[in-house]
């Protein structure tokens, strides 16, 4: 019998834009503390891991969505790094009085430069603590790796912090392989053609 603790009381569905601030809670929540103190930081990973997203790219975001359809948790993807690229960085000085090459410097240490040939899409995934280990993060890849594949897009990776043992090893173990390893990042790619 089906329990109402486990990945079936919600929904995986695609992006809409009523999820927008949702996403930014989410955001937030699975963020380093300092978001709360820092209104620059704050910002500045509203921008990465949600804000661009649900602006430029919302065709290839999914969310987990509740009983009453709100989201708990959302993967995020740019399937071209080339247009992630030119419709990304102009943002940065404008939004953080940032200078154009310190702009340039900020995005081109991102491991998605170093894989992009081969994995030209990349994603970011986040769930509220309270429904990690559910399954869900597994369904929201499992939507977006086949919506990628439909798309005709050949790979996906992502970057991970080294210290986010649990992150690491949710992409190990849904079969990502490891591409590079620093001391602050883990590189994860999966080809899909
Ligand atoms: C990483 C994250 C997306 C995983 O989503 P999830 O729904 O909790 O993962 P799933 O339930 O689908 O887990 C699938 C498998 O991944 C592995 N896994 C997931 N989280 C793990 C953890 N914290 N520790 C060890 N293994 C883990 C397990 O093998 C798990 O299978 P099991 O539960 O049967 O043992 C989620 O924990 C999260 O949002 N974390 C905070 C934000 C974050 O770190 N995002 C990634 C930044 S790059």
């Amino acid at each position: 019998m089906a329990t109402s603790s486990g990945s079936e009381r919600f929904t995986v569905r695609p992006y809409q834009k009523k999820d927008r601030e949702r996403l930014r809670e989410i955001c937030l929540a699975t963020a380093p503390k300092k978001v709360y103190e820092d209104e620059a930081f704050r910002e500045r990973i509203l921008l990465m891991y949600s804000d661009y997203y649900t602006a430029f790219e919302s065709a290839h975001c999914f969310v987990a969505a509740d009983e009453k359809d709100e989201a708990v948790g959302y993967v995020i993807s740019a399937p071209s790094f080339r247009r992630y690229r030119f419709k990304f960085l102009p943002l940065l000085p404008r939004l953080f009085r940032l200078s154009h090459s310190a702009a340039k410097y900020w995005l081109f240490r991102l491991c998605e430069k170093q894989h992009a040939k081969e994995y030209p899409a990349h994603l970011h995934i986040d769930i509220f603590p309270a429904y990690h280990r559910l399954g869900l993060g597994t369904k929201m890849m499992d939507a977006l790796m086949l919506h990628l594949k439909e798309i005709g897009v050949k790979g996906v990776m992502l970057g991970c912090g080294a210290k986010n043992l649990g992150g690491n090893a949710f992409y190990e173990a849904y079969g990502f392989t490891c591409l590079s390893r620093t001391a602050d990042t883990v590189c994860w790619g999966m080809k899909l053609q």
